[in-house]
């Protein structure tokens, strides 16, 4: 059957006030464009008239400018899941000055069934980049997955922006699989790194199929180069990793490596490469940064699983150049795949996730700014956190010039529990938490990775609070966060004030 091709305008009037809109791709890599522009041009018309014009928006993780961005500015927003770092999106959740966003955070790998459970209201329209789509209803995604899968097969109307910019024989390098659901759900046949078990596009009826064409850019930012902060922390990780295998705990032939997002993870895999002592090995994962394909092509890594290839604009330009050396050795995977407990425990995946702040007994905050600013979201972390083999969280020991101390008596939020985080590396060492109770995990914390001029103060607070299983006080465990809140320096925090 014939496609129908309309244009970017047309394919935004197909979408209404108050429909629930899943977009392809995982951050940037993937994600329509030219749609979501188009759409916050038409909420600023209908909102210019006095219409109410917002969208529930449902994506595989962040997204690009043009999507969280332009409808965030447009205030085009209901309700975003299940992740975003775009500032204006996180300006718009974090203002409640306006009409809020409700913004649900959730473990990655469990928004495509949460969809398909019904609990999120379903999915009205798919909006997914493609880099080809057939009269048969194949559609090839571009360079991120995410939930196209669920998205394509639940939307009434599935509008695909394909791409020019994207070669064409990027078809083969996804495994496209759907999981079946409760009571039906079978084990996920991947027991290797590099299986596959799906298909190389997504099938959907054509009748649903509408195609807007276009040749726009990859919006991918730049990495802040390594400084001496992230390298000394890259190394820490590297030399743990080093003196691990030499006791035996990770086998010789190495475990496959999820890393998280952002420059600091960026460069603790730039560490692992510069090791001579760690083995070549595989990554499995869900975000693919540049320092995975460099590794890849200096032999460091062998094989890539991920969701998507998030790479700076010419990172992403020399991989389409380099597409046959990759093809055989990456996939890119829907994110209940990639990031699914199930083979994240099976493989003994080693994960490695950054913190905004930790607690001296390895209680780890990733998403909350003192407790109340969203910053991001939980991402995968926990996805990968919960089941890894090892898992490892790393941070600078300080933040805003030395103001803010990442190790606290207690986190302001809870992402991930002392019970599944097992290593916490900072640029001043790496604190073992595995088979210590909580006195013990504090020293080695405080002794370990804390900012040297943080760390009376906070033996100090376990002095004081000395009492029970674990040394807490109530009043007190917060007086780092609030000294900075009352004179911008959480080493002003007077503990005794608490206690009296
Ligand atoms: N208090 C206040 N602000 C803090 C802070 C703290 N304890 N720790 C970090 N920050 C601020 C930094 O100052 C920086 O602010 P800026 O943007 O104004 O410069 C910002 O947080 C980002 O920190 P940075 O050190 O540059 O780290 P990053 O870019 O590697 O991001 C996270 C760190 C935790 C925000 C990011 O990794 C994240 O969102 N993680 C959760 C999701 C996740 O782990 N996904 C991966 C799973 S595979």
């Amino acid at each position: 059957m014939a496609l129908n091709y309309i244009s970017a305008k047309e394919a935004a009037a197909l979408i209404n006030h108050n429909d629930n809109v899943g977009f392809s791709g995982f951050t940037h890599a993937g994600c329509p464009k030219v749609v979501p522009k188009e759409l916050a041009k038409r909420a600023e018309e209908e909102h210019s008239k006095g219409n109410p014009f917002k969208i529930g928006i449902f994506t595989g993780a962040s997204s690009g400018d043009s999507l969280d961005g332009s409808l965030a500015r447009a205030n085009a927003v209901k309700f975003r899941t299940p992740y975003q770092t775009n500032k204006d999106m996180r300006n718009a959740i974090n203002n409640l000055d306006h009409d809020p966003i409700v913004y649900f955070d959730i473990h990655l790998s469990q928004l495509a069934q949460e969809i398909r459970y019904g609990f999120l209201g379903g999915v009205d329209i798919a909006v997914v980049e493609a880099c080809e789509v057939t009269e048969s209803g194949e559609i090839v995604p571009t360079s991120g997955v995410g939930i196209t899968p669920t998205i394509c097969r639940l939307a009434k109307i599935v509008i695909v922006e394909l791409n020019s910019r994207v070669p064409k024989k990027l078809r083969g390098i996804h495994d496209i699989y759907e999981l079946q659901d409760p009571p039906k759900r079978r084990h996920i046949n991947i027991f290797e790194v590099q299986s596959r078990i799906g298909l190389e596009y997504v099938k959907v009826d054509t009748q649903k199929i509408f195609v807007v064409e276009t040749d726009a850019e990859n919006e991918g930012g730049h990495f802040t180069p390594v400084d001496e902060i992230t390298s000394k922390i890259g190394e820490n990780v590297a030399n743990m990793f080093v003196s691990e295998m030499k006791k035996g705990d990770i086998p010789p032939t190495f475990l496959p490596i999820q890393s998280g997002v952002g420059n600091i993870a960026n460069a603790v895999l730039g560490a692992m490469g510069n090791n001579k002592n760690i083995p070549r090995f595989e990554v499995y994962t869900e975000v693919i940064q540049d320092a995975v394909l460099d590794m890849m092509r200096q032999g460091n890594i062998s094989f890539t699983s991920g969701c998507s290839l998030t790479l700076s604009n010419e990172a992403m330009d020399k991989f389409y150049l380099d597409l046959d050396f990759f093809k055989n050795k990456l996939v890119l995977r829907p994110s209940e795949i990639s990031n699914n407990p199930e083979i994240v425990r099976r493989l003994g995946i080693i994960g490695i996730n950054t913190a905004i702040e930790a607690d001296i007994f390895g209680n780890i905050n990733s998403t909350h700014v003192m407790g109340t600013n969203m910053m991001n979201g939980i991402g995968g972390s926990g996805d990968f956190t919960r089941s890894a083999y090892l898992s490892v969280f790393v941070t600078p020991s300080t933040a805003k010039g030395g103001m803010i101390s990442a190790i606290v008596p207690k986190v302001t939020h809870e992402d991930h529990s002392e019970h599944s985080v097992k290593i916490l590396v900072t640029e001043y060492g790496v604190a073992d938490l595995r088979g210590k109770g909580p006195y013990a995990r504090a020293e080695e914390i405080i002794e370990k990775c804390a900012h040297p001029d943080y760390r009376p103060l906070l033996h100090e607070y376990v002095s004081l609070t000395k009492k029970g299983h674990t040394p807490q006080n109530l009043y007190a465990c917060f007086a780092f966060h609030q000294a900075f809140l009352e004179t911008g320096d959480m080493k002003n925090a007077d503990l005794r004030r608490y206690l009296k």
